[in-house]
């Protein structure tokens, strides 16, 4: 099989921020996933170097168009590698190539009959860089850029978009997967009901000179996003290079909402005139907000990819960022979150399971892969989550509902760790029957932790290469050939290895990486008396989790210890011993904080809290209904 991911170009108007980051890491993790199943993978990411934004910033920078161009783009390009991020290819649409299949493409259009010359007078935003309907207004003013477009009145060159709003609406009905999630499909398919208008494609050089010049009349040069979508098929050397042949069919966009109508409309309707085929996928994300704004360069409030690597690595960055936002929806970022899930996901969860698991081989097993003996009920289990895990992870990676892959191999985690528990190997090794079976107890962990380090590899490369290391295993090859359970072969020496994640210390203070001074999120403001900041309630993790076993603890009347999935294991204790029967309580899904100090109570250790109302004397607790995902952030 074939795949061919792209992200947007990014222009050049200023420096490269975490949401570049995301649609980028996007697009190198699905990359990875899908050279781990087999495939024949393209990567291609770049940069958008025309137009008026871009001669703005440069004039603003005392540079010349060029050599700003040249030293932003670069900046982007070094960006990636630190993040792990390896694309195939990096393009520039100053590129010679470039400019030079724009202008092919453009007169074959042309050629064809479906551009024509006409004056037109409409309300442009400069943002935006293109005309505005009045119904896309917001009180007189771009919804995106918050400012009134300008009335212009110009002699124009047209693409005859319109021509081709039937055979779209026909094509995104026909082929459901053409735009995902289907809210942007929906929003597309509205937008449709109404008269679809043509496309202005150039500009006067009276008012922009730093674009491709029409090949057809070299007063005008070409509107930047004509120029900017034809970046995918320059890329794969088209129309004569093979690799276009390979990859053109398979084309899968990865954007955010922002660029969804030049890339679900205007782009279409391009190939379809140009006598092509179009891309198979649209894959649309959310924004990435700090607190209830917008990340952006305009705003002032980005947190930039070099300081969130230097601060928590790539790894960490990478799983953060695909873990915590449910793609197509918006998702708040803070360092706070960025640090619970280092701590709780990964040091906790993954890291110690990996750490004691190697080190207990080291003690108990000569540092060796055992040879399993004959497995119990309890270790089936786990290798048949294992060989489950894979498959919705699988389901999932492909869909690009990478938050749930990830909850679906934690799912996993957890349970290795519980099996640890368990069986407890340093009471196994004391006793001679038990003995027998800790030889089968470490392959099955050795072997689950083989299957979570191949899935976890498209998302931390760095993390699965050390735990690849510590296991003596290559774990090259297929998904799913490697993912066959019982690979692992007895005999392989085990490496004690280092700290996967070290946990991170919330420093006093200032917590958030490197930002600008403008973040609207960065806690320094106070509240008044008696209240709290927006960012003071960020730093409250709760989240649903389900009750998955209740028990009373000894000499206390109040206390049940929980046991919860949130949606790794752990155990929170909770005072409802005197309004609730244990035995009533698993599968309610609560509402608990997840990122409480750990605590001792009556000895039992308690890893965060239960929300419950105080009703007179009663204790009820706080219920969220079954179809709420276990670990949802509650906000
Ligand atoms: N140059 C055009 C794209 C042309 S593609 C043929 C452009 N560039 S941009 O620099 O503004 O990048 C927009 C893209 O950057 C978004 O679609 C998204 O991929 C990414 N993001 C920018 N800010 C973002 C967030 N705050 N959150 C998530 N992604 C964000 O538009």
């Amino acid at each position: 099989m074939t795949t061919y991911i792209t992200t947007p170009i990014f222009y050049v108007n200023a420096q490269p921020h975490l949401g570049h980051a995301y649609s980028t890491i996007v697009a190198d993790t699905y990359a990875r996933f899908k050279r781990l199943s087999g495939d024949n993978v393209r990567f291609q990411t770049g940069t958008d170097e025309h137009g008026d934004k871009i001669v703005q910033a440069a004039e603003g920078a005392g540079e010349s168009p060029q050599s700003y161009v040249d030293r932003i783009s670069a900046l982007f390009r070094d960006s990636w590698p630190p993040l792990e991020i390896e694309p195939d290819n990096f393009i520039r649409t100053t590129d010679h190539d470039h400019i030079k299949n724009v202008q092919a493409i453009l007169q074959k259009v042309h050629d064809q009959g479906d551009i024509y010359f006409s004056e037109y007078e409409g309300l442009y935003c400069q943002g935006c860089e293109r005309f505005l309907t009045e119904k896309e207004l917001i009180e007189g003013n771009c919804p995106d850029h918050l400012k009134p477009p300008a009335k212009i009145r110009e002699q124009n060159y047209f693409f005859k978009m319109g021509t081709y709003q039937e055979w779209l609406i026909d094509h995104i009905n026909s082929n459901p997967d053409f735009i995902t999630p289907a809210r942007y499909k929906n929003e597309m398919l509205s937008f449709l009901s109404e008269p679809l208008e043509d496309l202005c494609i150039s500009r006067p050089t009276s008012r922009l000179t730093w674009g491709i010049p029409l090949p057809f009349d070299d007063k005008f040069v070409t509107y930047v996003w004509f120029d900017a979508l034809i970046n995918y098929l320059t890329g794969l050397g088209y129309p004569d290079d093979e690799k276009f042949a390979t990859y053109w069919p398979v084309a899968e966009h990865v954007i955010a909402k922002d660029i969804l109508k030049p890339h679900a409309i205007f782009w279409p309707t391009m190939l379809k005139a140009m006598g092509l085929e179009p891309y198979k996928k649209l894959h649309v994300h959310g924004y990435w907000n700090m607190g209830e704004a917008k990340m952006s360069k305009s705003l002032g409030n980005v947190v930039g990819p070099k300081e969130m690597v230097e601060e928590f690595g790539a790894d960490v960055v990478r799983y953060f960022l695909l873990r915590d936002m449910s793609f197509g929806l918006d998702s708040s970022f803070s360092a706070e979150a960025v640090v619970g899930r280092q701590n709780s996901d990964l040091a906790n969860d993954l890291g110690n399971l990996f750490s004691r698991s190697l080190t207990m081989v080291g003690k108990f097993m000569d540092g060796r892969v055992p040879e399993p003996g004959e497995p119990r009920q309890i270790d089936t289990a786990l290798a048949g989550a294992c060989t489950a895990m894979v498959e919705t992870y699988s389901k999932e990676m492909t869909d690009f509902r990478f938050h749930l892959a990830l909850q679906a191999v934690w799912e996993v985690v957890g349970k290795a760790n519980k099996y640890i528990v368990e069986n407890a190997p340093w009471d196994m090794v004391k006793d001679e029957e038990q003995k027998r079976h800790l030889g089968t107890v470490f392959y099955y962990l050795l072997e689950s932790l083989r299957i979570i380090a191949l899935a976890v590899e498209p998302i931390m490369p760095s993390a699965a290469a050390k735990m690849r290391a510590g296991l003596g295993v290559d774990n090259r090859g297929d998904l799913a050939t490697l993912a066959a359970w019982g690979r692992l072969a007895p005999g392989t020496a085990i490496t004690k290895p280092e700290p996967l994640f070290p946990r991170m210390e919330k420093k006093k203070g200032g917590q958030q990486p490197a930002k600008k001074e403008k973040n609207p999120a960065k806690g320094k403001e106070k509240a008044p008396e008696g209240l709290i900041t927006f960012e003071e309630f960020g730093r409250v993790e709760l989240r649903v989790a389900e009750i998955i076993g209740a028990e009373k603890i000894k000499k206390s009347d109040r206390l049940l210890k929980l046991t919860v999935r949130a949606p790794e294991e752990r155990v929170i204790v909770a005072g409802i011993a005197e309004h609730y029967q244990p035995e009533d309580l698993p599968g309610r899904r609560v509402i608990i904080v997840a990122n409480l100090k750990p605590a001792k109570l009556m000895g039992v250790p308690s890893q965060g809290m239960v929300l419950a109302a105080k009703d007179g004397d009663r204790l009820v607790l706080a219920q969220v209904p079954a179809e709420v995902a276990v670990g949802s952030r509650v906000a």
